[in-house]
């Protein structure tokens, strides 16, 4: 990040490999010396703006901040706020970010924080966006896996409960993969990792997804529809034979590093059946693939662990809590450019952002969650563009992954499928893009070749 561009942090994606790791150096000497950055944010603000419930996030900030020497103001209840009148999140960082120099944001809409980041004066800190990311509940559990374990890479951590409304995982799958770490899903029910969430795993990071047997998982998850996401691709059927494959997926699931445990956000459900999962406790963790494994949990729990857990060494949730107030000083201090991080830029170079699709006319972004669902009278549908053939574009505010069929040029006022000769020559500054045959013609475009939609 340059010194002069006002620091966000909404995915964990903002930060590379080297900074995180700075982050977390800045977090062991906060941690270390509470005396030394006590008057570091004198005379500061934070604004934290929670529109959902929060006890660790919320709190952990204002402590972190105090810590600091800095102050906060804070909304208790956000009914109370002029949002309740229908005041935009636009507005409402317009107005905040001239009172505070830092806002920590919590909203239950996915792409919340990239819509604020746009329109806050002062960096925005994403302390939760709907069922998309939660970036510092994932740097606490990165910080303390890497202190517990001290390494990253090579880990195989095991992630279960809510795998498609919780957001932590997604934010902190992402950056497992990045740092090389296995990944193994082992989700209730239909609450499986969004497809979306699998797909940038596999595209973004490189992971090789691999279904998972009851005879790989035999045990307390053995009926689980698991999901193995490696590092790399070392299990490539074209690398082994069958029983080779198996045995040695098998092998790797033997020590797990890592049970990372969530609940059902039941908040988010709209309905679905959900199936049951087993409850963490002793005799579950006696299984001999979690002797050394670490149990977190972002908590709250709500049954999830048993009580007798608490006590027992392999349980680092109270400890991820009380790693939070270090970790969100550091967090603080990088982005109100207080402190800089020392950082070894090994191989961590920033990927390229893929190119941007931006139009009002046709396609908008089909996943109800979006922000772009309820804020759309000031904001143009935006997608990155990940492919073209086939047409695959992801949600600039939410990360959904779209899929469209239909296309034409704005110089034009017919359309055609996406992989018919003519769309191939439409460059992306002049394509327009449907989701359906009916959101074409409602913009006043007719097919071009009525067969293509019989197709
Ligand atoms: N882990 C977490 O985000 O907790 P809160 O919802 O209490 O902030």
């Amino acid at each position: 990040m340059s010194a002069t561009r006002k620091r966000d942090l909404v995915s964990i994606d903002d930060l590379t490999n080297a900074e995180i790791e700075g982050l977390f150096t800045l977090a062991d000497e906060m941690a270390a010396d509470r005396k030394a950055v006590r008057d570091l944010a004198r005379g500061l603000i934070l604004v934290t703006l929670f529109y959902e419930p929060s006890t660790r996030t919320r709190l952990s900030f204002e402590a972190a901040m105090l810590r600091l020497g800095g102050s906060y103001q804070s909304c208790p209840n956000m009914d109370d706020t002029s949002a309740a009148k229908g005041e935009s999140l636009a507005d409402t960082l317009r107005v905040v970010g001239r009172y505070g120099d830092v806002v920590v944001l919590r909203h239950p809409r996915e792409g919340a924080s990239r819509v604020a980041a746009r329109y806050s004066p002062v960096p925005i800190v994403n302390a939760g966006d709907g069922g998309r990311e939660h970036p510092t509940q994932t740097l606490i559990d990165l910080y303390t896996i890497a202190r517990d374990k001290r390494k990253l890479d090579g880990l195989c951590v095991a992630f279960t409960g809510d795998l498609r409304y919780g957001r932590t995982v997604h934010s902190l799958a992402y950056a497992l993969a990045r740092f090389g770490a296995d990944i193994v899903c082992l989700p209730a029910k239909g609450l499986e990792l969004p497809h979306h969430v699998v797909r940038r795993l596999e595209t973004d990071f490189g992971c090789f997804p691999v279904k998972l047997t009851p005879a790989d998982l035999k045990g307390a998850f053995e009926k689980t529809e698991g999901l193995l996401l490696t590092a790399g691709r070392p299990f490539q059927p074209d690398l082994f034979s069958n029983a080779e494959r198996r045995s040695a997926i098998q092998r790797r699931l033997a020590h797990v590093d890592v049970l990372y445990v969530t609940r059902v956000q039941k908040e988010r459900l709209k309905g679905e059946a959900v199936g049951d999962l087993p409850v963490i406790d002793l005799a579950l963790l006696s299984e001999n693939r979690f002797r050394n494994a670490l149990v977190l949990h972002p908590l709250p729990r709500v049954n999830e662990i048993a009580c007798e857990v608490d006590d027992d060494p392999r349980a680092r949730y109270f400890t991820q809590v009380e790693r939070g107030v270090p970790v969100r000083m550091a967090i603080l201090a990088h982005v109100l450019g207080l402190k800089d991080l020392v950082v070894v830029e090994k191989s961590a170079k920033r990927r390229a952002a893929p190119p941007l699709y931006r139009s009002d006319v046709g396609l908008h972004c089909p996943s109800p969650g979006c922000i772009t669902a309820t804020e759309l009278g000031y904001l143009t549908p935006e997608f990155h563009v990940l492919e073209r053939r086939p047409l695959r574009l992801r949600c600039a505010f939410c990360d959904f992954l779209v899929e469209p069929r239909w296309v034409a040029s704005r110089h034009e006022r017919v359309f055609h499928r996406f992989d018919s000769p003519h769309s191939a020559k439409i460059h992306l500054e002049n394509l327009v893009i449907f989701g359906s045959v009916d959101e074409a013609k409602r913009a006043g475009f007719e097919p071009a070749d009525l067969a293509e939609i019989e197709r």
